[in-house]
Formats: C-alpha cells, sequence, structure tokens
C-alpha cells in the first residue's frame, strides 16, 4: 500500500491517512511517498514502517548516518535543521492550544552544534554486540558510532567492541572536558579491561562500583564547577544548557530574597543563577544529586543554596513565601501533590523548565488559577530528534 506523508506527529513520526483513518510511520517526513510494510491496526489509528520510498519531497535531505534508516536513537535527521526548528516550534504551538488553550507565539533557539553535542551515550549490549534498539523494537542495531555524541566519545566505541562483552548488558558512556567516564553493568575481566580501557577513560565503574581512575568528573558553565558522579543528572548538550540557565537567570532577576529550587538535580541551575538571590533551597530525589549539589556548592564557594534530599511533593512548605519557584521536573511533570503546594505557596512567579511540552501545558493549565503565563521560549538541546527544552516564565495573578 502506497502512503502520502502530510506531517509529523508530536514524536517525530510521519502520518499518512488510510480512508479516515491515521497511519503513523516513523523515519518518513512530510512530502514522502511510500509504501508500507508491517502495518497494524491500533483500534484509533494505524502503525506501519517504511518498506519502499517513492518520492522524497523538497524537505528531504540525506541523514549522514548509515543507521538512521533501523535505529531509534533519532527520528528526524532527514529534515534540514531549518527545518527540524520549524518543527519543533509548530508542535509546541499545537500542543499549547490543545492541553492549555494557550495561543503562544515562542522564539527557538538553535543549538550550535547540529551533530556530535550529546556528552552522553547508553549503549545496550547483547551476546558481546554493542548498539542502540531499533525503531518500535528492542532489537539491537550494532553501531560502531553515533553522529549525536561527542567524538571522543566515538572514539571509545571501537576499543570496546575489542573487549569480551557476553556477559555485559548495558554501556554508558559520558565525556566532560575531555575526559570519559564509562559505567559498565554485568560482568567482565577486571584486570582485562582496565588495562585496555585506561588509556581512553579517566573513570571506570563496574555495577556503580569505581574500579579505576577518578569518583567524579569536572564540568565547566562559565565561571562555575561542576563535578559529576556517575548517578547524578547533568544536562546532555552543555553549549544549550549554558544559555537555558543563562534564561533563567534572565527571569529571574536580580535582588531576590528567597528562591525554591525544585527538582534541582546537583544544584546545577541555583549554583550557575546564585548570584541573583540571597538565599536558594532546593529540592531533589536522588543521594547521588543531592551529595553531589552539597560538595559542588562548597566548591564553588557559595554559602547561599541549601539543598533537602526527598520528594518536592512531600518536602513542599505551603506556608513559605517567596520571590520565585524553579521548576525542572522529569517528563512525567509535576505530580498533584505538588501542584496544589505550588498554588498554596505565595511566590510572585514560576519558572518552569520543561523537557516534556505535553505535561508542561497540562500543568500550566493546572495552576492557572493564580499563575498566568508570561512568556515562554523554546532550546533545541536535541537536534535530529524530536525533543525540544521549554523554558517559560509564570506570573501570580
Ligand atoms: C530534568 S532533571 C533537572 C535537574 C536540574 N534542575 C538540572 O538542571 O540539572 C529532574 C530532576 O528531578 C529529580 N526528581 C524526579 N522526581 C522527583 C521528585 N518526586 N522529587 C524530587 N526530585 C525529583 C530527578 O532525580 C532529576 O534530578
Amino acid at each position: 500500500m502506497n502512503i502520502e506523508i502530510i506531517r509529523l506527529n508530536h514524536t517525530g513520526e510521519g502520518i499518512g491517512k488510510i480512508e479516515n483513518k491515521i497511519v503513523f510511520i516513523p523515519k518518513t517526513i512530510p512530502q514522502d511517498k511510500v509504501r508500507i510494510k508491517n502495518l497494524q491496526n491500533k483500534k484509533n489509528y494505524y502503525t506501519a514502517l517504511p518498506d519502499v520510498y517513492l518520492e522524497r519531497g523538497t524537505l528531504y535531505k540525506e541523514a549522514i548516518c548509515p543507521y538512521y534508516s533501523v535505529c531509534g536513537g533519532c527520528q528526524i535527521m532527514e529534515l534540514s535543521y531549518q527545518e527540524q526548528l520549524k518543527y519543533k516550534k509548530s508542535k509546541v504551538i499545537d500542543i499549547f492550544k490543545k492541553y492549555a488553550n494557550l495561543e503562544i507565539n515562542p522564539d527557538i533557539v538553535a543549538s550550535s552544534h547540529e551533530l556530535n553535542y550529546r556528552n552522553k551515550i547508553t549503549l545496550q549490549v547483547e551476546q558481546g554486540k554493542i548498539g542502540l534498539y531499533q525503531i518500535q523494537t528492542k532489537k539491537l542495531v550494532p553501531i560502531q558510532k553515533c553522529y549525536l555524541v561527542k567524538e571522543k566519545i566515538n572514539q571509545v566505541i571501537p576499543i570496546l567492541n575489542t573487549i569480551d562483552l557476553k556477559e555485559v548488558t548495558q554501556i554508558i558512556i559520558k565525556e566532560f572536558q575531555e575526559k570519559i567516564m564509562i559505567q559498565i553493568k554485568g560482568k567482565i575481566n577486571v584486570k582485562d579491561v582496565i588495562s585496555i580501557l585506561k588509556n581512553y577513560a579517566s573513570s571506570i565503574y563496574l555495577n556503580n562500583t569505581l574500579i579505576y581512575g577518578e569518583e567524579k568528573l569536572k564540568e565547566v558553565l562559565e565561571d562555575k564547577e561542576y563535578y559529576i558522579s556517575p548517578n547524578s543528572f547533568f544536562q546532555v548538550n552543555k553549549e544549550q544548557t549554558i544559555n537555558l540557565y543563562n534564561q533563567v537567570k534572565k527571569y529571574l532577576g536580580k535582588g531576590n530574597e528567597n528562591i525554591l529550587d525544585l527538582y534541582c538535580g546537583m544544584a546545577s541551575i541555583g549554583i550557575f543563577v546564585n548570584k541573583t538571590s540571597k538565599q536558594i533551597t532546593g529540592i531533589e530525589l536522588n543521594p547521588s544529586s543531592v551529595k553531589d549539589a552539597r560538595e559542588n556548592i562548597k566548591k564553588n564557594h557559595l554559602d547561599n543554596i541549601k539543598v533537602s534530599e526527598g520528594d518536592v511533593g512531600s518536602l513542599l512548605e505551603v506556608e513559605n513565601t517567596y520571590d520565585a519557584i524553579i521548576v525542572d521536573p522529569p517528563r512525567s511533570g509535576l505530580d498533584k501533590k505538588t501542584k496544589s503546594g505550588l498554588l498554596k505557596i505565595k511566590s510572585k512567579k514560576i519558572i518552569y523548565v520543561s523537557c516534556n511540552p505535553i505535561t508542561l501545558a497540562r500543568d500550566i493549565h493546572d495552576l492557572k488559577e493564580f499563575y498566568r503565563l508570561e512568556e515562554i521560549k523554546l532550546f533545541d538541546l536535541f537536534p535530529s530528534t524530536y525533543h525540544i527544552e521549554t523554558i517559560c516564565v509564570m506570573k501570580r495573578k
């Protein structure tokens, strides 16, 4: 069956129609005409895979990556970068209309690097082979390199391929300041692996235990230093993280008495914006991030940031007042308890950093009794994928 692709859905899959029912086809873009295979009827829609590309339109650009047609790592590499940005902006506009009934027209800040921007890759290992998962399945696509990650990370992949990885299930490679951290899950011959990898890595972990080198690696954002443990959260695109955190700083303005920083990770934002306020209070669930936060606050010689460990919804003190509350939750957004707490706390503004525009729009809608969306901006931290980071400021009514 032949299908014409009309537009992209929110996860970067092409949308076509079979009679009046929608069909989602990954690895296709608008103006494509494709013959499809694996058609599956899902009640309200179909899914299918592209079999043969019969025609490619004016938006099509050849993907640089040889694994692109099968790999689930990225979704829209066949669009020019300008078209990717247009898609992301219009997607967020649609989502805000649908989930928050708000008309927006946000600026989008492009990534300075379209490729080789990621400081982290999570590789799956099966029967000794390293790769990423295929689209729609958990089948492994063995890879030699990934065009989204830093070159230094790619240099390690062929070396890993020389090691016996039969009893390994996952390998994470990270790069900060040209240094490599490797986190291995499974069983290996520790002595052999260290002797091979020590020429490439500054830090090697096996099942969360340090087996070689440095416990943490350092990253630098402007004048701030961050020492990062293997299990702590750190954004993957450094240049755009600096732009994003500077936007948080702008939205905060100067001279705040008291800021609350929720889902604060390693207090990365608080440390970056610390001069904007007399006191910053962070809340974070992950003990590794909290430990790093406390150490990094000291290492940067700051004395106005405190971090509490625990669940945001449970630790919110609703009788307090703040000049601003920063929230930067995971993709699931804010839970009900957190939102009801935020409505009780008196804060002049909420600055919401989000990696999922759908939960962001839903949460803005749920907070609308007391907070009005004032400004919104998009930062593309993830070129070639459907993901987009959004930041907005809401003012108390
Ligand atoms: C998107 S990250 C943001 C981290 C940090 N703001 C930054 O810029 O690096 C989300 C953080 O929320 C934390 N988290 C997830 N659920 C949480 C909860 N219920 N309470 C507190 N923190 C939570 C995660 O551990 C993670 O560090």
